[in-house]
């Protein structure tokens, strides 16, 4: 990954300032999926690359925190038929395990959403601890330790659900097209997550993933420099591919639609950078490049 960023400052220690953090130093490493700008790439991001690192054999628990539902639909798992959904939980009629639903993938797990969502910030809006809602859920969830990873989709906005979603997560991704207007939006995006840390000091930026990169785009080149000045980028760059559009209509990541294509590829990549950093690879260990290797081949079978 390119250079140190603006955003990783001092604060990486599990903080027990407000006696929220129940999860263990060497426990799952909770990501993230974040921008509050519209179609940047966020659930394409979030379903293949919490596919890529289940076909890698780590246990990986993606959540769709956006009432769009895309990423449910996305690894399989249509809305309307969802009956328990994240909702149920955030408003405490149910936990997360009751919620879950299994994949095509067998160490990928959806917590799945649907439009009801949307009454969330309704529906907590006199609950003091309504920023808290998901950490608690995953907390309760994660201590009896059933997943290494978790991956959470965001909606398109700074609201209730995307701050329950910093509030959860140890790392934020920021999935981002390189366009015009690009790095006023990530202004915005730093100064939420400085505002989280007041409620979650260990939060950090793990890095930008550059999405629909088109090589040939002079603009893309200049906005991906002008980011990597400011913030940490992950080498891995996902191109813009037809196959990453096609597989949501198919319910599949694309590692199970087509995993030789440019998309899939690219996410298994990410993958892997992310597999390898000291503190994403967590308790699972090294071994990131044989493991994803052996993903790669399952998947091509
Ligand atoms: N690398 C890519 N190549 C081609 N198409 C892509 C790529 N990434 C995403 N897309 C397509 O772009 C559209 C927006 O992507 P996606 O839904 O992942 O964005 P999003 O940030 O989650 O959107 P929203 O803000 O609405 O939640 C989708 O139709 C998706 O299939
Ligand atoms: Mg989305």
């Amino acid at each position: 990954m390119s250079k140190p960023g603006a955003t990783r400052g001092d604060r990486t220690g599990r903080g027990d300032r407000d006696g929220r953090d129940a999860r263990a130093p060497n426990g799952p490493r909770v990501f993230a999926v974040v921008n509050q700008k519209g179609g940047v790439g966020k659930t394409t991001t979030a379903v293949n690359l919490a596919a890529s690192v289940a076909a890698a054999e780590r246990r990986t628990l993606l959540v769709d925190l956006d009432p769009q539902g895309n990423a449910s639909s996305g690894i399989g798992v249509h809305p309307r038929t969802v009956e328990l959904s994240v909702y149920d939980a955030l408003i405490g009629r149910a936990t997360l395990r009751d919620v879950m639903r299994p994949t095509e993938l067998s160490s990928l797990t959806l917590v799945p959403s649907k439009q009801d969502l949307i009454a969330v910030e309704f529906e907590l809006v006199d609950d003091p601890d309504r920023s808290y809602k998901l950490r608690g859920l995953l907390d309760e969830l994660l201590r009896d330790d059933p997943f290494d990873y978790v991956f959470i989709d965001c909606p398109p906005s700074l609201g209730l659900l995307t701050v329950n979603a910093l509030s959860a997560a140890d790392r934020v991704l920021v999935p981002m097209q390189c366009e015009y207007y690009a790095l006023e939006g990530l202004t915005a995006l730093m100064a939420t997550i400085d505002r989280v840390r007041t409620m979650n000091p260990r939060l950090e930026v793990e890095g930008i993933v550059l999405t629909m990169f088109d090589p040939r785009n002079n603009l893309a080149h200049q906005v991906a420099e002008e980011v990597k000045r400011h913030f940490r980028v992950f080498d891995s760059v996902i191109p813009r591919n037809v196959r990453l559009s096609e597989a949501p209509s198919h319910g599949k990541p694309a590692l199970l639609y087509d995993v030789q294509s440019k998309g899939a590829q690219g996410y298994l990549s990410l993958a892997r950078e992310l597999l390898s950093s000291a503190w994403a690879a967590g308790r699972t260990g090294g071994g990131a490049g044989a493991a994803m290797g052996a993903a790669e081949k399952r998947a091509g079978k």
